[in-house]
């Protein structure tokens, strides 16, 4: 079975349900809220913002460890693995 976990978008303050199989970013894109995005593969850096809570970063190519260290995630392939808060 497909957990799911409460993701508040600090910005429009929108909680929405979002499966641990899905991506941030298209969940908040699909719920209507503007996003910055561009390749949606995470290769761009453009969606990266601060993310409180756990967010799974597998397959996040160019965020460095400092980054992740500072609380940065690339939301369009970030997966999550906690409730979040989403500084976007
Ligand atoms: S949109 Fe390019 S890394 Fe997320």
């Amino acid at each position: 079975m497909t957990r799911s976990f409460q993701v508040t978008f600090t910005r429009s303050g929108k909680t929405l349900a979002v499966d641990e199989t899905e991506g941030v970013l298209g969940a908040g894109l699909k719920a209507g809220l503007a996003l910055a995005y561009d390749c949606r593969k995470g290769r761009c850096k453009t969606c990266m913002v601060k993310v409180d809570g756990i967010i799974d970063q597998s397959e996040a190519w160019l965020i460095s460890n400092e980054e992740l260290a500072d609380g940065y995630a690339l939301i369009c392939v970030g997966k999550p693995r906690s409730n979040l808060r989403v500084h976007a």
